[in-house]
């Protein structure tokens, strides 16, 4: 069908424009017909604009524009006037003037869209998910998407002009421990082997820092096989760093530098340069979190002093086990009924705590059912301790010491959102967390794990500790944090192929089992491997922080719901059985 080119998009007519002949393509989004004169909205990704067919102007058009419904594309010529005053429509940028038409080719017809092409549409996900161009069609939507791709942009300006060398790395690798389960990509060449997704380009780039790249950077896809949330993805995309001669600082900087971009570029502010600091041990200990939200101050305090001597069974023995008694100060809140208190009392326990110890705060005195149990001492340096007023409410946990204090960490949460403490237009909190332990124990599998992966390097006044005690080891590593979300993560590595094999051997993974996984980079390592440092963003968490969303499925073009399913194109599917002997495979 022959259409005219577009003079103008949708959005750009102004009253400039009024008397000038135009051609207009795009969407018809509104249709009201007034019997004798027919109003369109018209869409398209730069805006609407207001077409009229009148009989008396073109009676031509007027009969075809009859036909048009909603989600019909068309092009249309036709002349720009001023609109009649009172029919201004000051919320449109185009709405001082509207366009008569002279002529209308329908370039396309559309069946009724199974959702209003609006935005704030009360329309299950499912269903947009699985219409998802159609979702996309929608103004809320185009947003996110121009958004994420201005952070794009920025981020690579900011790397290029910072002498940043953008490398791309292989998405059929060999399968390395990351942490997470990996997508696994059958060999039809090999039978029997196969690749593997990246979890994360992590040993490539430090192959290229081998190689001599010294400043490396990529926007890349990474695929985790794990269980899916509002803020995890099978798929997902990064923004990978990696470093040269550097210490964490360099690394801070250069990170601070592009958040200072991203605030001002995007949201037009400035940030706290330079970003606050916390060590894990603090974080957890204040926040119960690795990745707290100080967008409010709600501080947990440690107790174990108050109650050092205590007899009162239940904190007599965490404190002599090593563990940890933990308090909350619910200000204000010594009126919440039995009912409100059982309710977040099932709370913590479905998060694995034992039982939850509340006490409401009265004058001199405090109400609880264990109060009986503790000396008057011992309450008053409670009080004391957590400065507590009349009226207030005090919950404590006590038990092993990261488990109790992660749980303390989300019944702050919690609290904080039946207080009402995060206000919509509270300053975003930005903070790294620094000095991760290395390792961490797994109960179940009773082994050491890398709590970030197994080439980060060990603080190097730790070093010796790994023989003999791992647990105390900490690691140069860190996490930028925003509003209670992980941003983004990262290292100092281990350059060094003797201080990686005594790492292996940590983690209890043999010469013999370390030569095969990752003799390629431990053999990198015996040429000259500069020390070298990192961090990747998920860029996805970033766009949907910088979007002001709750799910980075609204920054994601094409997401899987959270069962892992592309409802538009429903994979995964079955492949042809010839498919699968290619590949050497056999399903059960
Ligand atoms: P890490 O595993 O911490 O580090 O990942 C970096 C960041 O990626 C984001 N992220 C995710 N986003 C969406 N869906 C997921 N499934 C998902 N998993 C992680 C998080 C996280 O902070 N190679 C190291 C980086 C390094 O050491 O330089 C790595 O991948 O925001």
């Amino acid at each position: 069908m022959k259409f005219n080119r577009r003079t103008h998009t949708c959005g750009e007519l102004r009253e400039k424009n009024i008397g000038q002949s135009v051609v207009l393509n795009g969407w018809v989004a509104i249709r009201r017909d007034l019997g004798g004169v027919i109003f369109i909205e018209m869409r398209d990704r730069f805006g609407i604009t207001q077409i009229v067919f009148e009989p008396n102007y073109n009676a031509d058009s007027h009969e075809l524009g009859k036909k048009l419904r909603s989600e019909f594309v068309i092009s249309i010529e036709g002349k720009v006037r001023k609109r009649p005053e009172g029919t201004e429509n000051v919320s449109l940028p185009t709405g001082q003037i509207d366009v008569m038409v002279d002529k209308l080719i329908i370039l396309n017809h559309a069946e009724t869209p199974p959702f209003p092409i609006e935005d704030s549409i009360d329309v299950h996900e499912d269903l947009r998910l699985k219409y998802r161009y159609l979702d996309l069609r929608r103004n809320e939507m185009q947003k996110n998407l121009l958004l994420r791709h201005r952070m794009s942009q920025i981020t690579r300006k900011y790397f290029d002009s910072n002498g940043f060398v953008e490398v791309e790395t292989p998405v059929l690798m060999k399968s390395t421990p990351e942490g997470a389960r990996d997508f696994l990509v059958p060999s039809r060449m090999h039978k029997g082997k196969f690749y593997a997704l990246p979890q994360s380009p992590q040993t490539y780039k430090q192959l290229l820092m081998v190689a001599g790249l010294d400043r490396y950077f990529q926007i890349v896809k990474c695929f985790r096989d794990e269980d899916l949330r509002a803020d995890r993805q099978y798929e997902f995309t990064q923004i990978d760093v990696e470093m040269s001669f550097v210490d964490v600082e360099d690394i801070f900087e250069i990170v601070e530098g592009l958040m200072k971009d991203f605030f001002h570029e995007v949201l037009n502010c400035n940030i706290n340069s330079p970003i606050p600091r916390i060590s894990f041990d603090d974080a957890m200990e204040k926040y119960g979190s690795d990745k707290p939200d100080l967008r409010f101050d709600l501080e947990m305090v440690t107790l174990n002093n108050v109650f050092s001597n205590s007899e009162f069974r239940v904190f007599k023995d965490s404190v002599a086990s090593d563990g940890i008694v933990t308090g909350l100060l619910a200000k204000g809140c010594g009126d919440y009924t039995r009912n409100q208190l059982d309710v977040i009392t099932d709370f913590v326990k479905k998060l694995g705590a034992g039982g939850l110890i509340w006490m409401r705060v009265k004058e001199n005195d405090l109400d609880a059912p264990i109060a009986k149990f503790l000396t008057s001492e011992e309450k008053s340096n409670l009080i004391k301790e957590m400065n507590a007023k009349p009226g207030d409410l005090l919950f404590i946990l006590t038990g092993k010491r990261l488990k109790t204090l992660s749980v303390m960490g989300s019944l702050r949460l919690e609290m904080a959102k039946r207080m009402n403490l995060i206000k919509p237009d509270a300053e975003p909190s930005l903070l790294w967390v620094t000095d991760f332990p290395l390792f961490e124990w797994d109960e179940d599998s009773k082994r050491l794990y890398a709590m970030h992966h197994p080439f980060t390097s060990p603080r190097i006044e730790d070093i010796l500790l790994m023989d003999s005690d791992p647990s105390k080891v900490k690691a140069r590593a860190y996490d930028l944090v925003m509003n209670g979300n992980e941003i983004a993560g990262g290292s100092i590595r281990i350059h060094d192929s003797e201080l990686q094999s005594k790492m292996f051997k940590t983690l209890g993974i043999g010469d013999e089992e370390a030569e095969e996984k990752f003799g390629f980079l431990m053999g990198a390592f015996k040429y000259g491997a500069p020390p070298h440092g990192g961090i990747a963003f998920g860029f996805d968490r970033l766009a949907m922080l910088f979007a002001g969303k709750n799910s980075i499925r609204d920054v994601i073009a094409f997401p899987k719901t959270s069962s892992g399913m592309s409802l538009m194109d429903e994979a995964p599917s079955r492949v042809d059985d010839a498919q699968l002997t290619e590949l050497h495979i056999k399903v059960k």
